[in-house]
């Protein structure tokens, strides 16, 4: 049991499959509030069931976001805990809770409203047109994960924001540099200091933004937040900076790494890719069940300000609880045939965009271009298959295929 509850600590158990879903099916059965203690790691409890998920995302006031948001080695935790005390710590939402937590997600909520994003989407479907048309520009093979799906979502947010079009290449790397997680190719074997240099070279990027929104107001996304007012004051810089690293950054590759692996499942199933194509009116039901079939979040972390007793197990006041989210969106308890990928399931209580407080606050935006990008590529999709072995990132955060070789034909 102590083995398959490292395997969450594990970022090459990420890039196999089976052997984390194996792992995460035998804490579910034998042990789903595990304490896991793995080498590098402060220790922390893995919770792998749907109902314990959603029952610590609820108790939002017992379980706080900070200090331990999400999974790093000690020697991370500790950098961050010094950054903190100098006041150089990154501050996103998702290092918050109440009451700042609140005011500031409330600067970015009005944008991303379900109103708000379906005023978006003729934009989102042009551009996804953009991207199938550069499938067919590549001829009859590509890297789909390589030079599609990493593009489409991070195009997207980027105009959201409001940067121009020369810096997309400089944000795609520095994004990757930043959430490749330990996967070595993406990182290029970097130290914690190489880290903390790509966060200062994206903070001083948005520094300028910020400094030419303020003096030029515009009606884009980074307008909104350097011109928010928090009490008649603005954000201060480096809050600022922080909102922007985490919109550029939980908004691309989380929806690329849900493309690219819901067109994996649509070749491995052949079967739902027919049924889907028949009937296009399942494609919200199909774009839910590629993002729980993904879950390209692999987990957030809480911090229990009580004891707290949850099956039997007592979570002590101070100890990081680990939420899988892989794990619950294979619950035998809430999901009929769980391995089974069906392009109609309903209900689909997927918990990929996590609950409560925290909710995702893209998801309206993903579902929109994950629809967007399908309901262009399907019905201009003639033969498609694997044309060459796929490769997932190994990272503990986000994740999902880095490569997806296919050869198809496209109209
Ligand atoms: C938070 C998943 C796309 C922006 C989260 C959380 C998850 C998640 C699991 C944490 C929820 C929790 O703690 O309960 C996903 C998935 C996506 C996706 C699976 C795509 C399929 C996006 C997009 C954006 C975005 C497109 C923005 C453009 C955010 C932000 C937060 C967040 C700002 C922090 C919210 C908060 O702490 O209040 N997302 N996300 N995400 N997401 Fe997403």
């Amino acid at each position: 049991m102590e083995e398959a509850g490292r395997a969450l600590a594990d970022p090459k158990a990420y890039a196999d499959e089976a052997r984390l879903h194996e792992a995460l099916a035998l804490l579910r059965r034998e042990s789903p509030v595990q304490w896991v203690e793995a080498p590098d790691y402060t220790p922390f409890w893995a919770i792998t069931k749907h109902a314990d998920v959603l029952e610590i995302e609820r108790n939002h006031e017992i379980f706080l976001n900070a200090p331990r948001p999400l999974l790093g080695t000690a020697e991370f935790d500790e950098l961050n805990r010094q950054r903190a005390e100098q006041g150089i710590a990154l501050r996103t939402l998702i290092h918050m809770d109440d009451p700042d937590h609140r005011v500031i997600r409330a600067i970015g909520a009005d944008w991303f409203r379900p109103r708000a994003m379906r005023a978006l989407e003729p934009r989102v479907k042009e551009l996804a047109k953009r991207y199938v048309d550069r499938m067919v520009e590549f001829g009859s093979e590509c890297d789909f994960a390589q030079q599609v799906a990493v593009h489409f979502p991070l195009y997207v947010i980027l105009s959201l924001l409001g940067l121009p079009e020369s810096d997309f290449d400089r944000m795609l790397k520095l994004t990757q540099e930043l959430f490749g997680g330990d996967d070595d190719e993406l990182q290029r074997g970097q130290s914690n200091e190489e880290k903390l240099q790509v966060l200062l070279d994206f903070f001083a990027y948005f520094q300028s933004l910020t400094d030419e929104r303020r003096k030029h107001p515009t009606d884009d996304l980074a307008s909104a937040i350097a011109n928010a007012r928090i009490d008649g004051e603005p954000l201060n810089d480096f809050d600022t900076a922080s909102y922007y690293v985490i919109i550029a950054t939980a908004g691309h590759d989380t929806t690329s790494a849900t493309i690219a692996g819901g067109l994996q499942a649509l070749i491995q199933h052949p079967d739902q890719r027919e049924r889907l194509t028949k009937n296009p009116e399942l494609m919200p039901l199909a774009v839910d069940e590629m993002i729980r079939w993904v879950t390209p979040v692999k987990e957030f972390m809480r911090t229990a300000t009580r004891d707290y007793d949850l099956r039997g197990a007592t979570i002590r006041k101070g100890d990081a609880v680990l939420l899988s989210y892989p794990s619950a969106n294979r619950d035998e308890e809430v999901f009929d045939e769980p391995f089974r990928f069906d392009a109609g399931r309903d209900p689909n209580k997927h918990l990929a965009f996590g609950f409560g407080v925290h909710y995702c606050l893209g998801a309206a935006l993903a579902r929109i271009e994950v629809r967007a990008f399908f309901e262009e590529l399907l019905p201009r999709l003639g033969s498609i298959e694997f044309a060459g072995p796929a490769e997932s990132i190994a990272t503990t955060f986000v994740g999902g295929l880095k490569r997806l070789p296919v050869r198809y034909s496209l109209a």
